[in-house]
C-alpha cells in the first residue's frame, strides 16, 4: 500500500470512528495517536521518503494528524457530555413517581367492620359460625317449632335431605365440624352462632357474630338471596331489658350520630321474650318523614330481645341463674340508611367504578 493510499484509508477510518465510553476513546487515542499508534507510525515511515515526496504528502500528513486529534476532541466531549446514562436507561429523578392504583374496602365490609368496632368498644368479642348449618343450630334450639315457617322450603336453601345414617357430606366429616348429618341448609341468620357460643363458653357472654345470610328469594332492587348480619348476644346474672335498651342506644348514637334516638315495639321472635323491633329516627329528614321513612319519620334498623328461658336451657345455661339480650340486624340496611344506594344489585356487581367510590374515610367525614 503506498503513503497516499494509507493515509485516505486513515482518513476514511477517523471518518468512521466511534466511541460510547471514555474506555472507547482512549483505545481511539492509542490506535491512531499512541506511541505505536497508526498516525504516529505513519510518520515513521514518511521520515524516510524522498523530499519530493515529502513535499507533495506532508500537508497531507500534518491534515490527517490535525483530523485524528480534532476527532479524539469530538468523541471525547460527546461522552462526557452523555455521562453515565450511556450505561443503561436514563432516569429523571423529578418525574413524579408513578402510583398503583390502590383498592378500596367493599362498603358492605367497611358497615360491618364499623358495626363491630363498635361494640367492640364496650367489650363485646368477635364470633363465627358456619354457612352451612344444621337444623339445630339455625331452628331447633332457637324455639322454632317444628312446623315453623321460617323452615319452609320457600324461605331455606336446603343444602342436602336427611338421611342420618350418613356421617359423611361430600366428603366433610360432620362428626368433626359438628354439622349434624341430617337437615343441612344454608343459615337463614346468624343467630345461629347465638347457639354455638352458648354451647361451648359459660357466661358472662358478650359477643357479637358477623356473617353471611341466605333466604330464598328473588333478587330485586331491594332483596338478595344472601345478604349479611351481625347478630349480637349478651348473657350474664341479671341482665336486664333497661341494658339491652341503653346498648342498642349507644350503638346507634355511635353509627349515625348523636342526634338519633331509638324506640322499641313490641314484636315477635321464637328466641327472644319479650321481643322488639328498633326504630331509628330517619336520619335523612330528622323525624320530619320523608320517602326513606315512608313519611313516619322512623326506620326500622333491627330485632332484639331478651333470650328466651327456653333458649338458654337448650344451649346448656341455667335460666335461673343467667339472663341475656341478643339482637340482629342487616347489614346492607345499615348501608343503605349510610349510603343511599338505589340499587341493592349494585353491591354484588363488583363494578369497580361504583366500589372505587368507597373507602374508610369517607364514611367517617
Ligand atoms: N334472627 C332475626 C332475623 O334474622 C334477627 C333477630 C331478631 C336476632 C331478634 C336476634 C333477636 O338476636 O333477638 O330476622
Amino acid at each position: 500500500m503506498s503513503l497516499t493510499e494509507r493515509i485516505a484509508a486513515l482518513e476514511a477510518e477517523l471518518e468512521n470512528a466511534k466511541a460510547r465510553t471514555a474506555d472507547e476513546v482512549e483505545k481511539f487515542r492509542v490506535a491512531m495517536l499512541g506511541r505505536n499508534g497508526a498516525i504516529t507510525e505513519l510518520f515513521e515511515t514518511f521520515k524516510q521518503v524522498t523530499s519530493e515526496e515529502k513535499r507533495a504528502l506532508g500537508q497531507r500528513m500534518n491534515q490527517l494528524k490535525q483530523a485524528a486529534q480534532a476527532r479524539l476532541e469530538t468523541l471525547r466531549s460527546a461522552v462526557e457530555a452523555e455521562g453515565p446514562a450511556q450505561q443503561g436507561p436514563s432516569i429523571d429523578l423529578s418525574a413524579p413517581a408513578l402510583t398503583e392504583p390502590l383498592g378500596s374496602h367493599h362498603p358492605i365490609s367497611i358497615i360491618r367492620d364499623r358495626i363491630v368496632e363498635v361494640f367492640g368498644r364496650i367489650g363485646f368479642t368477635v364470633s363465627h359460625g358456619p354457612e352451612v348449618e344444621d337444623d339445630h343450630h339455625n331452628f331447633g334450639a332457637l324455639n322454632f317449632a317444628p312446623d315453623h315457617p321460617a323452615r319452609d322450603m320457600q324461605d331455606t336453601f336446603f343444602v342436602r335431605s336427611a338421611d342420618p345414617a350418613q356421617d359423611r357430606i361430600d366428603g366433610i366429616d360432620t362428626t368433626i365440624t359438628g354439622l349434624h348429618p341430617n337437615e343441612l341448609a344454608l343459615r337463614t341468620h346468624t343467630s345461629s352462632v347465638q347457639v354455638r357460643v352458648m354451647e361451648t363458653t359459660k357466661p358472662p357472654i358478650r359477643t357479637v357474630s358477623p356473617g353471611r345470610v341466605y333466604r330464598n328469594e328473588a333478587i330485586s332492587a331491594r332483596a338478595h338471596c344472601m345478604f349479611h348480619q351481625v347478630e349480637g348476644l349478651y348473657v350474664d346474672k341479671g341482665v336486664s331489658f333497661a341494658e339491652l335498651k341503653g346498648t342498642l342506644d349507644y350503638f346507634t348514637k355511635s353509627m349515625f350520630g348523636p342526634d338519633v334516638t331509638i324506640r322499641m315495639r313490641p314484636s315477635y321472635f321464637p328466641f327472644t321474650e319479650p321481643s322488639a323491633e328498633v326504630d331509628m329516627s330517619c336520619t335523612i329528614c330528622g323525624g320530619a318523614g320523608c320517602n326513606i321513612c315512608k313519611h313516619s319519620g322512623w326506620v326500622e334498623i333491627m330485632g332484639c330481645g331478651m333470650v328466651d328461658p327456653a333458649v338458654l336451657a337448650n344451649c346448656g345455661i341455667d335460666p335461673e341463674e343467667y339472663s341475656g339480650f341478643a339482637f340482629g340486624m342487616g347489614v346492607e340496611r345499615i348501608a343503605q340508611l349510610i349510603y343511599r344506594v338505589p340499587d341493592l344489585r349494585m353491591y354484588w356487581e363488583n363494578d369497580v367504578r361504583f366500589l372505587d367510590q368507597f373507602t374508610a374515610a369517607t364514611f367517617r367525614s
